[in-house]
């Protein structure tokens, strides 16, 4: 068949305009990038094809669930993306699928609705038996997941702002009718990743994977005011194989907080928090803890290792909290390479927190607090180097504390170390730690070691999966032919 010259000179010409369509006029420098993932999907789309529009007043609510739905469909065809194009994106509550990515470009902001109608009251967390501020449900999550497997919620440095504000009042003037929305929360879920994003003001924590096995948190900044209230950075909470890296957090709350469950509805549900990493985190915290164990620890957590952290202006560098009433138990935890500068205390340990669900805790469920290793760090301007106290008949036992030394402030307390109820050793540590924890000489510097072996989760693969805006050419460039 013989084309007419002048039919090829336009189908020569269409094939630029097409090239020039996606490098040319038309080019955005987010139309082709490449990201990290545990893995890639096969079909995308952006925000913007569902009737987002991202002039930070519009409500993007349904424009999201439209998205999600849609995408849905792929779950088990190659997976989808969606894709959070530059703009304020105000949106309420939406849920996410299976096989799913949301990606956040750099000068993506998603809002988070200030309208209490924008989310859904769902059940109390089972191992909680009630919401956390308030008897009964619980306002859903910002994005919220449950019962899924393989999501990834990540961007080259995109923002979710959970403008907190007007629920940080509510809270402190009791006027809240449910507990307050986390900014992410995942439940039931595997294989998760969140990461390289800027989360802001939730209205409570920000990132709560809870019931969750395989999850990845990397690369977050997490920033909400010092003084608002449980602004938490990233809570696991009865996860198995966890890995928290890469983190920067300033918040009103502890920056990490490690749950597994409340009392006796904790002890009853059972699941604890275990094979959990955490490294290269930096924190400021000045009126709570830097790696937070509990309060709520009645499933358990097991098998925490934390490595190479920085604390700045904080309350405490690790913290266990329990109480006799939580059950559980809180054992095999392992830090090391830690640098704290002006801190309140350095080591805390409290066995009467308190803060019961309700008053049908069990007394006789006492906390299991056990082989506790914290070594090679330096700290500057402490208060009080450690205050350790465990419960009467259930001391705290196991604790190792090995190359410790602590700048005291000029301010500090008379007393460095105090001490009840607690077990263990130490050594070439400074200021002397208490008689409880008698130095074991320099010679035993090598006490309280890290496992050597490495946990399930750091074998997880991470793969560079490519996005590509895909283009058709457009009908009126056709006409201009
Ligand atoms: C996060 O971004 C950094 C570069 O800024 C990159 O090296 C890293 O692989 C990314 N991680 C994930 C999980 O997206
Ligand atoms: C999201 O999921 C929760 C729990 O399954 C449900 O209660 C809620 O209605 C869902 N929201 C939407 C918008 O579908
Ligand atoms: C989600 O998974 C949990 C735990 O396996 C199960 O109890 C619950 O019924 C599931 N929910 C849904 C909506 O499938
Ligand atoms: C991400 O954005 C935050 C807030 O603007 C900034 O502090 C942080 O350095 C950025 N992170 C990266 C890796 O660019
Ligand atoms: C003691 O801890 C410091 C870090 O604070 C580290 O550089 C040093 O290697 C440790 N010493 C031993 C003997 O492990
Ligand atoms: C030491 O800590 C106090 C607060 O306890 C603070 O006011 C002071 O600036 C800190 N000094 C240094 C050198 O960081
Ligand atoms: C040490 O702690 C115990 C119990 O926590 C407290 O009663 C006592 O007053 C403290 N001692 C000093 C000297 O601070």
């Amino acid at each position: 068949m013989e084309f007419p010259r002048i039919h090829i000179i336009f189908i020569v010409l269409a094939i630029c305009l097409r090239l020039n369509a996606v490098y040319g006029r038309h080019m955005h420098h987010w139309d082709f990038f490449d990201y990290c993932a545990i893995s890639c999907r096969a079909h995308s789309a952006s925000l913007t094809e569902f009737g987002g529009v991202g002039d930070g007043t519009t409500s993007n609510t349904r424009a999201f669930q439209a998205a999600v739905d849609h995408l849905s469909q792929f779950e088990s065809d190659g997976g989808s993306m969606l894709f959070v194009p530059p703009g304020k994106w105000l949106t309420g509550s939406f849920n996410i699928t299976n096989h799913f990515t949301l990606f956040l470009h750099k000068d993506a902001v998603l809002l988070a609705s200030q309208d209490e109608s924008e989310y859904a009251v769902i059940e109390p967390l089972p191992s909680y038996g009630r919401g956390r501020d308030t008897e009964g449900g619980r306002y859903i999550s910002l994005i919220f997941g449950t019962n899924l497997t393989d999501v990834v919620i990540t961007g080259n440095n995109g923002t979710i702002d959970g403008q907190g504000e007007p629920w940080w009042d509510k809270f402190h003037k009791g006027e809240l009718l449910y507990t307050r929305p986390y900014l992410i929360e995942i439940m039931h879920s595997e294989n998760i990743q969140i990461s390289n994003l800027t989360l802001v003001n939730s209205p409570s924590w920000h990132v709560h994977p809870v019931y969750c096995s395989n999850v990845i948190v990397q690369g977050l900044t997490i920033l909400a005011p010092v003084t608002v209230p449980n602004t938490d950075g990233i809570n696991p909470d009865s996860c198995t194989n966890t890995r928290i890296e890469d983190c920067y957090i300033v918040s009103g709350d502890d920056c990490i907080a490690v749950k597994s469950g409340w009392d006796e509805y904790g002890i009853a549900f059972g699941m604890p928090t275990k094979q959990l990493v955490i490294r290269r985190l930096t924190c400021i915290s000045p009126f709570s803890a830097v790696i937070a164990l509990g309060s709520e620890m009645s499933g358990g957590i097991q098998d925490v290792r934390a490595e190479d952290i920085l604390a700045i202006n904080s309350e405490s560098g690790v913290r266990i909290k329990t109480a006799v009433g939580r059950g559980g138990y809180v054992k095999d935890i392992y830090v090391r390479g830690m640098a704290m500068k002006t801190m309140k205390w350095a080591f805390w340990m409290t066995g009467n927190y308190g803060s019961h669900a309700d008053n049908n805790y069990d007394p006789n469920a006492l906390p299991l607090i056990q082989n506790i290793n914290y070594r090679d760090m330096v700290a500057e301007n402490v208060t009080m180097a450690a205050k350790l106290e465990g419960i009467s008949g259930d001391p705290f036992t196991g604790i190792c504390i090995s190359n410790v030394t602590i700048g005291m402030a000029k301010k500090a307390k008379k007393i460095a170390w105090n001490c009840t109820d607690i077990e263990g050793i130490s050594s070439g540590v400074v200021p002397q730690p208490c008689q409880e924890l008698l130095d074991q000489g320099s010679a035993y510097v090598a006490t309280c070691n890290f496992p050597t072996d490495s946990l399930p989760i750091d074998s997880l693969e991470i793969q560079t999966c490519s996005y590509r805006k895909k283009y058709s050419l457009d009908n009126h460039v056709l006409k201009h032919l």
